[in-house]
């Protein structure tokens, strides 16, 4: 059997335990995906006027794949182990007895996807038809660990069907008729554009704290995904949360742990779960108020928002990996302590996000903990 060669290759219960092994995506082939009911892009100023589609400019995924190169070197002097994803074909065509989607997406941001709890890495049932099928890429490496390590939990969520009933019918149509006030009480109502009709969420929708999980109800993840992460993790306590922001997506710029006790709250996304900030409060948790980005606008073609600045990847307790240019974060991150790696970042953002997006914990040091041992009742 070889024992000697086995040996733990998955585990990571939280944002910032000691980092020795991690997933980095890949900008290779990504695509302005073709029009789906989930999702439309539009940047009519680089020619993708409504229902075009196409592959980013070469240029543009040549640079973010020098910064995404550039991060793994970083992370490989320090002694992590990096792996990466092997890329598709984005541009085919995909399909099921369902439906046919024109063309597929990308393998940047692996954090989408991939959910890391303990010795298991779940594959998220994601909620756009262009990306249904990106756990392709992340195959080869997770069949990898499932031969090297005896106690991986090799896990997929049901693949959700995405047929017309998972999408509330015209929303995007009735979004664009609604006034600023109508779309603002959306978000109180968190009123998204999933139906309940099957489990949905995206691994980026959760935050890890140890015993804790917060997830996010959003435009990719609805209350049965919510409910199947609770049975799914039933030693875990999930906090159902949400925002004041109109159409959420991923809460890796919203609510981002850098150590026990240390977090940022994003100052517009004010939570709308009281709880929320009560949770943190209780237990002693210092909250940082997240400053500005120094962008002035958002880079070409890109649907993330200007909260990149804090979408850090955290290597230990006192290290963490932050976007070059945003000397704001680095400042504070330096204040309260820390050892601050600048890691340009930004050629990467059209393509999916920033240094927590573009990376997936494989491994980290340390086991499961109650961060939150005083509860809010009913959170
Ligand atoms: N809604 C977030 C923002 O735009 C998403 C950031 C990207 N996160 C990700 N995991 N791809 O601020």
């Amino acid at each position: 059997m070889g024992n000697e060669t086995k040996k733990t290759v998955v585990n990571s219960w939280n944002e910032w335990d000691p980092l020795k092994h991690v997933i980095v995506g890949r900008a290779d082939g990504t695509m302005i995906q073709a029009p789906e009911l989930a999702v439309q892009r539009e940047w009519p100023e680089h020619g993708f006027t409504s229902g075009k589609y196409g592959p980013y400019p070469k240029e543009m995924e040549e640079k973010a794949n020098e910064q995404l190169d550039n991060l793994a070197r970083i992370l490989e002097q320090r002694g992590i182990r990096v792996d990466r994803p092997t890329p598709i074909d984005f541009s085919q065509a995909v399909q099921t007895p369902d439906w046919v989607q024109e063309t597929m997406f990308g393998c940047m941001p692996p954090r989408d996807l991939l959910l890391t709890v303990g010795n298991e890495i779940l594959e998220a049932t994601m909620s756009y038809r262009s990306r249904w099928y990106e756990y392709l890429c992340y195959r080869p490496l997770l069949e990898q660990y499932f031969k090297q390590d005896p106690n991986f939990r090799f896990e997929a969520a049901p693949k959700p069907r995405l047929t017309e009933g998972t999408y509330k019918r015209d929303f995007w149509k009735n979004w664009k008729s609604l006034s600023e006030e109508e779309k603002w009480k959306k978000a109180e109502e968190n009123d998204w554009i999933p139906t309940e009709k099957e489990p949905l969420f995206d691994a980026a929708d959760v935050v890890r704290c140890g015993k804790d999980l917060f997830v996010q109800k959003s435009m990719v993840t609805n209350d049965a995904g919510i409910d199947w992460l609770q049975r799914h993790y039933p030693d875990h306590r999930i906090h159902k949360v949400w925002y004041k922001e109109l159409t959420p997506w991923h809460m890796d710029t919203t609510i981002v742990p850098l150590r026990p006790g240390l977090v940022f709250f994003n100052p517009v996304r004010t939570p709308l779960e009281k709880a929320q900030r009560e949770l943190f409060e209780k237990n002693d948790w210092e909250i940082m108020e997240a400053p500005e980005t120094v962008l002035e606008k958002k880079r070409p073609m890109t649907f993330c928002s200007l909260w990149l600045n804090i979408n850090r990847l955290v290597l230990d307790p006192k290290t963490v990996c932050v976007e070059a240019s945003e000397t704001p974060v680095i400042e504070m991150l330096d204040k309260h302590g820390f050892e601050v790696i600048p890691v340009p970042f930004y050629e990467v953002s059209p393509f999916g996000g920033g240094l927590h997006c573009g990376t997936a914990d494989v491994l980290r040091e340390g086991t499961l903990e109650d961060y939150f041992p005083k509860q809010v009742e009913g959170f």
